[in-house]
């Protein structure tokens, strides 16, 4: 499979320019809805990670310690460019999901949207948010996934061979991957083609 950390930084570098064009309305209410599920009080500290052009930061409370993170410099130009122009503090930095550069048990929130399923090891990325997260604190996930009732066919995982190396992986199934990260699932509903696109909560739990 061709999915590595340094092809997605490339070529996230180059779809930079187009992205807002392509996911800005597309994903709007799938975006607003996840983010609706959190359950939000003033002063939390929240972390997004794999944070692209910052397409969440209008939907999030004002009222937070944010901090925003992406694998790729071009993404998070523009995302500085967003929260300046929405007149948000938002502490930017260029980080790779698989290994965040936060001390243990720093947030409250931690934000994965659009990034599970295209993450090389997305397992070491729900690790290093679960390390990141205090006790009970939220996990937000918003992705297209396989269901969790049969693993994907055949002729789904061909077709990942493509769309895991130029887009997104369409195989990845949400609820054994938060689990077998230490995740509770408190909400789990579609937002987007059916069920292809789910928003879940979740939380930090005892493993
Ligand atoms: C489909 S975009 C989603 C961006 C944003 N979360 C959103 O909802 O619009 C995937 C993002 O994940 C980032 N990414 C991919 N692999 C990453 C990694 N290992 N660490 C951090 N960011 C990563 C890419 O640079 C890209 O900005």
């Amino acid at each position: 499979m061709f999915n590595t950390t340094a092809w997605n930084r490339l070529r996230y570098d180059v779809y930079a320019p187009i992205y807002d064009a392509v996911a800005e309305r597309a994903f709007r209410r799938a975006r607003r809805e996840a983010l609706g599920q959190v359950h939000w009080r003033p002063g939390m500290r929240v972390l997004l990670v794999g944070a692209g052009t910052g397409l969440d930061l209008p939907w999030l409370p004002r009222d937070i310690e944010l901090h925003a993170t992406d694998l790729s410099p071009a993404m998070t130009r523009r995302l500085e460019r967003r929260a300046e122009t929405l007149e948000r503090d938002v502490a930017v930095e260029v980080m790779d999901a698989e290994a965040l550069d936060f001390p243990d048990g720093h947030f409250d929130v931690v934000v994965m949207h659009l990034i599970l399923a295209v993450m090389p090891d997305p397992a070491r990325g729900l690790a290093e948010a679960r390390r990141v997260l205090a006790e009970g604190g939220q996990l937000c996930v918003m992705d297209k996934f396989q269901s969790d009732e049969r693993p994907a066919s055949l002729g789904r995982r061909a077709l990942n061979l493509i769309t895991s190396a130029i887009a997104t992986d369409i195989t990845r199934q949400a609820r054994p991957l938060l689990a077998d990260a230490g995740f509770v699932i408190e909400a789990d509903r579609p937002v987007m083609m059916g069920s292809l696109f789910r928003a879940l909560l979740a939380r930090k739990g005892n493993i």
